[in-house]
């Protein structure tokens, strides 16, 4: 058996931590199982990943320093974030097509402006979710969260398909971090005085996922030009 000193309730029910002063982890924040199409089920939601990225595929971004990232992303919302030799910035037309990013779904921004509200940031409207892809062995580096225009927005961050260990560490990239390992509907929402902590992902385990198959599939969502 494994002890949880953090967390007694049971596995499948939402449960809130902190993780540092200003960043939250909720547990089980979206269910598994379809709800009829509602607000909050990941089937439905799976559903949406898969109308936008037909329209914006996944795409693997080079970094300025040359690098090409083991994550595939896409974006939706007003604003979508990429990647290249010339550096990271917010643009509001996939560069691939020419078109604007497709829209966010209504649900979807309801749900991320529900859970910034329950860590404690009413209010969240974002202009901008980033959708990442890791097959096994993709990972992401430490890196803030700092292209955005206003940084007292939090940044809300919803974890689907295979787990993962995320890594949150402290205002300097030398901080120790903290190893948390995410599951399916976790979202982790961190703003305040943690809102430039240096975070990462761990190096995805192999595995197959009921829903999503081998991956995993991360949404951030983020006010980038409010
Ligand atoms: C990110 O920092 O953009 C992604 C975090 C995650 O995949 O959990
Ligand atoms: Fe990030």
């Amino acid at each position: 058996m494994t002890l949880n000193l953090f967390d007694d309730t049971a596995p499948d029910e939402p449960s809130t931590r902190q993780l540092a002063p200003g960043a939250l982890l909720l547990r089980g924040f979206v269910q598994g199982e379809s709800d009829g199409g509602n607000e909050g089920s990941s089937t439905a939601m799976l559903a949406d990943i898969e109308a936008i990225t037909s329209q914006a595929p996944f795409r693997h971004l080079v970094t300025p320093g040359g690098f090409t990232m083991s994550v595939a992303m896409s974006n939706c919302g007003q604003l979508g974030w990429v990647s290249s030799r010339r550096g990271y910035r917010y643009v509001s037309a996939d560069p691939i097509s020419g078109n604007p990013w497709p829209c966010m779904p209504a649900s979807w921004l309801a749900l991320a402006s529900r859970a910034a509200t329950a860590a404690g940031y009413p209010g969240f409207v974002p202009d901008a979710c980033l959708i990442n892809q890791y097959a096994p062995g993709s990972k992401m580096s430490l890196h803030q969260d700092r292209d955005e225009h206003d940084l007292s927005q939090p940044i809300v961050s919803l974890s689907l398909g295979l787990p993962a260990v995320f890594l949150f560490g402290g205002l300097k990239r030398s901080d120790k971090p903290q190893r948390v390992p995410l599951q399916h509907g976790d979202v982790v929402v961190w703003g305040g005085p943690t809102r430039l902590a240096f975070h990462g992902v761990m190096p995805l385990e192999e595995g197959e996922h009921a829903l999503l198959g081998r991956r995993r599939i991360n949404l951030t969502f983020r006010c980038a030009s409010c």
